[in-house]
């Protein structure tokens, strides 16, 4: 049986700063899928990180689903609206059209869907970050479907061997979407050459070359050119399918603990390490770090069993650990070099105008 997967992630609003929503918000927010989802929905889930609330719907209705987009819509505005009557900050602030025009895309809140025959035992597992943007998986997915450093399904079972293939965004590019396909492993430094920009080239898809099916689906918004100003990182979901063909959970899990630097952070304009979190955890240091929490699934005829929280093992205390000093190392030369982002991320305009100020005081000499 075909079924669709779609997983729409917004921030409606936050208690205290940019931290996390209230339970209202997110109580409000399940209780309207529950009450409305039931005629297109088979089963649904509704969680949260840092300041971002994440809906994951299964479904018969296909990728970008107009009755679908428009349910996750409405579950949003309620959450907006209760966000609004609590007095949180930001309320409503990645819903940034007003109307519903047929499609969550381009609207504000990230969107992640696929539609696959379901096998039997289906695994899937969800990802959402925090405090980052779409590039945030680059790496992590480079490795596990292209390194048998990190995958060692790629020498060791025969269909992964044929390799996989990756469509890759360039987010630059917004009047249309500019992509390109890449196949693992004949084209490996070229995708490397891409995926070395985070900013530029996002991870789209990938699918086993194999069996052409479909194993990864990641959010691919860039809400500041959306709203061309800052409205927030645009804080990355993704779905990816496991085991079998496709890389085991454990092997799509293993590039993560390498925490490594993605943008984001403080105002969305430094660099920080992505520390996987237990689902719900808020940010803090530094309105950070950038946190990933996973959820693994099971799915049966589109019904999902209780989710199994992949960074909530014990192994990834001292994961955060590492990333906690990795976090403070780079913490310690505040605004200079690498700790912030190039002009043209920064998600404030002071620099830029700051910059244009003192060309008049230049001179020539
Ligand atoms: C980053 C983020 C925060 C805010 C910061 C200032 O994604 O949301 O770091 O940029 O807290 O927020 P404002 O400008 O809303 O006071
Ligand atoms: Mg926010
Ligand atoms: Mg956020």
């Amino acid at each position: 049986m075909k079924i669709t997967l779609s997983t729409i992630k917004a921030d409606v609003g936050s208690v205290g700063g940019h931290l996390c929503p209230s339970p209202e918000v997110v109580a409000r927010v399940r209780e309207y899928l529950e009450r409305e989802g039931g005629g297109l929905l088979i089963d649904h889930y509704v969680t949260q990180v840092g300041d971002d609330i994440c809906l994951l719907l299964s479904h018969r209705e296909g990728v970008g689903n107009h009755e679908v987009h428009r349910l996750a819509w409405e579950a949003f505005r309620v959450g907006a609206r209760v966000a609004k009557e609590e007095g949180l900050y930001g309320a409503g602030q990645d819903l940034l059209k007003s109307a519903f025009s047929g499609n969550v895309r381009g609207l504000g809140p990230g969107v992640a869907e696929m539609e696959f025959e379901e096998r039997p035992g289906e695994a899937i597992l969800l990802l959402l970050a925090d405090k980052t943007s779409p590039g945030a998986y680059n790496l992590p997915f480079y490795l596990a479907f292209a390194d048998p450093m990190y995958c060692s399904g790629l020498i060791l079972s025969p269909k992964m061997g044929k390799g996989f293939a990756f469509t890759i965004m360039d987010v630059a590019h917004t009047e249309a979407d500019r992509v390109i396909e890449l196949s693992a492993p004949e084209d490996l430094y070229d995708i490397a050459t891409l995926l070395r920009d985070p900013d530029r080239f996002v991870i789209e898809k990938i699918r086993s070359r194999a069996t052409g099916e479909q194993a990864v689906a990641c959010s691919t918004t860039r809400l500041h050119n959306i709203a061309g100003r800052y409205v927030g990182k645009d804080d990355p979901v993704a779905l990816v399918r496991v085991q079998r063909d496709f890389p085991a959970i454990g092997e799509v899990l293993a590039p993560f603990a390498l925490a490594p630097y993605v943008p984001g952070f403080m105002r969305g304009s430094h660099y920080g390490p992505l520390m996987p979190v237990p689902e719900g955890t808020p940010v803090s240091f530094f309105d950070g770090p950038p946190v990933v929490m996973g959820l693994a699934f099971s799915i049966h005829s589109g019904t999902l069993t209780d989710p199994v929280d992949v960074f909530a093992h014990t192994f990834w205390d001292h994961i955060r650990q590492g990333a906690a000093e990795k976090a403070l190392e780079l913490r310690r030369q505040g605004f200079y070099g690498p700790a912030m982002l190039p002009f043209a991320e920064l998600e404030y305009t002071g620099i830029m105008e700051r910059l244009e100020a003192l060309e008049e005081r230049f001179f020539l000499r």
